[in-house]
């Protein structure tokens, strides 16, 4: 084993027994098939289909085709020897109007692929909600609407009853950072609505569906081992000024702790209501609804990709707002929009975001100081770059110099005491990436979009020999 280097770049680095290596997606961004067997529209078939809103007119319809090419996926993933696979399930499969009576094509559709995982040997790590929101429950208000979390309640109580004696480890939202603040307040995502007031009774609503989803989960799991989390990104920040006290401490309440406070202690921390206070009153939080989203977890999922550095705009300088999202005229921080969001220091992924391994570190280790007792677990990390396909494979050193010095972090945290129970890259395969459509690719799994083609990338190979070994491989430009 090398000395820890202060760029990460370590090789040799053993992980313990048990720790889950897998791979992670979101049905909206492979599947496909999205008016096939019953399923019904949701908010990013509207979304991607409303001219202007994605790269190039870029829509989910076909995707990766994945709903056809199920068989051969769970091949694959056997291949790369996974030993765990995070995948989200489509609401508008299971309930194609948001509530009322299930499609049963499509609970079948998540029963074979659970089924298939654990014939492979692969634990389904199975996230309820990945941003595909029915459209109707949109159309009766969406998210900054109280009743959309209780219709989240039917569906988790109808697909846990369908999966639950098989599924490993349930994850109720996936992010709920973008679905409120990029989809009700800046307006990048679907549904892509623009209002602050909106932003934050989604960010409610959000929890408490999550806190209403467990509880559905838990009637109706009955394998008795089921573990139960959630799954947020944080913001990691750095001061980008000698004053920046304030501004980092406003988007972390917004970003991080908007999240962390009612789930798992139970309130929205004073000073989110006061920034908050002239954008609402916060009175849809109703009382009661505290307890009901503080429910118990077994692990935390901690999804990251880069840092964010910030000040409080001087007035001066010409104003910056790269938040390292597409700018779609709102604002994804309501009540602090003096926050200026400015540009870090390189080396940077296509997707812009500056890579930053100490980050992971040093959020692992500060969210166990937060909150000692609860495992954690890396449900996505990863990178997109301009690959290419030559002579049938794809030689991404940057992805795998990206992966090795993210590992690299995550084990250092462990090994300052962070109880990280496992990591699911980001991404299985290249994928419809939300607003930038298909022009970014995160997978270790390159798919070629005209034939649908899958080759695995030298990244993947790497990926590969971790799982086999237990041990971080060199990279390109490690000594070897
Ligand atoms: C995360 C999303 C995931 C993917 C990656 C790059 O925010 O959860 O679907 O788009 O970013």
């Amino acid at each position: 084993m090398i000395s820890g280097t202060p760029d990460y770049r370590d090789h040799g680095l053993d992980f313990p027994e048990g720790f889950l290596f897998g791979s992670a997606t979101a049905s909206y961004q492979i599947e496909g098939a999205y008016d096939e067997d019953g399923r019904g529209p949701s908010i990013w078939d509207t979304f991607s289909h409303t001219p202007g809103r994605t790269v190039n007119g870029d829509t989910g319809d076909v995707a990766d085709d994945h709903y056809h090419r199920l068989d051969a996926d769970l091949d694959l993933m056997k291949r790369l020897g996974l030993e765990s696979y995070r995948f989200s399930i489509a609401w508008p499969r299971i309930m194609p109007s948001g509530s009322g009576a299930v499609n049963p094509r499509g609970v079948e559709f998540y029963s074979r692929l659970v089924d298939g995982l654990l014939a492979r040997d692969i634990r389904p790590i199975a996230t309820l909600y990945h941003w595909d929101l029915p459209q109707p429950l949109e159309d009766a208000g969406g998210w900054p609407a109280r009743d959309t979390a209780f219709r989240f309640a039917d569906y988790a109580e109808a697909i846990g009853a369908a999966l639950g004696d098989r599924v490993h480890a349930w994850t109720t939202l996936n992010e709920p950072w973008c679905s409120a603040y990029l989809g009700y307040g800046s307006g990048a995502h679907a549904p892509g609505r623009t209002s602050g007031r909106d932003a934050l009774a989604a960010v409610h609503h959000l929890n408490l569906a999550h806190g209403l989803g467990l509880q559905a989960l838990r009637s109706v799991v009955s394998k008795p081992d089921a573990q139960y989390s959630a799954t947020l990104n944080f913001h990691v920040l750095r001061p980008g000024d000698d004053n920046a006290d304030d501004a980092m401490r406003r988007i972390d309440a917004l970003a991080n702790r908007a999240f962390t406070g009612p789930m798992l202690r139970g309130e929205y921390s004073t000073d989110l209501l006061e920034d908050t206070a002239d954008v609402t009153d916060w009175q849809f939080v109703r009382p009661g609804d505290l307890e009901q989203i503080h429910q118990p977890i077994d692990f935390l999922g901690v999804n990251y990709y880069s840092t964010a550095t910030v000040r409080t705009w001087n007035g001066r300088s010409p104003r910056q707002t790269a938040d390292g999202h597409k700018d779609a005229g709102g604002t994804p921080w309501p009540g602090s929009e003096m926050v200026e969001f400015i540009e870090q220091e390189g080396p940077y992924t296509a997707m812009g975001w500056n890579i930053a391994p100490d980050g992971l570190e040093e959020l692992l280790v500060s969210l166990h100081e937060q909150f000692p007792e609860l495992p954690l677990m890396v449900t996505e990390n990863g990178a997109a770059f301009d690959d290419q396909v030559v002579d049938g494979a794809v030689h991404d050193e940057r992805r795998i110099d990206y992966l090795q010095r993210h590992f690299t972090a995550a084990h250092r945290a462990m090994q300052r005491g962070v109880d990280l129970r496992g990591y699911q890259v980001w991404s299985l395969l290249d994928n419809f990436e939300w607003a930038y459509g298909y022009t970014k690719r995160f997978g270790i799994v390159h798919v070629d979009y005209e034939t649908l083609q899958r080759t695995v990338k030298d990244s993947g190979h790497w990926y590969a020999e971790l799982i086999r070994s237990r041990s971080i491989p060199p990279g390109p430009r490690s000594a070897r």
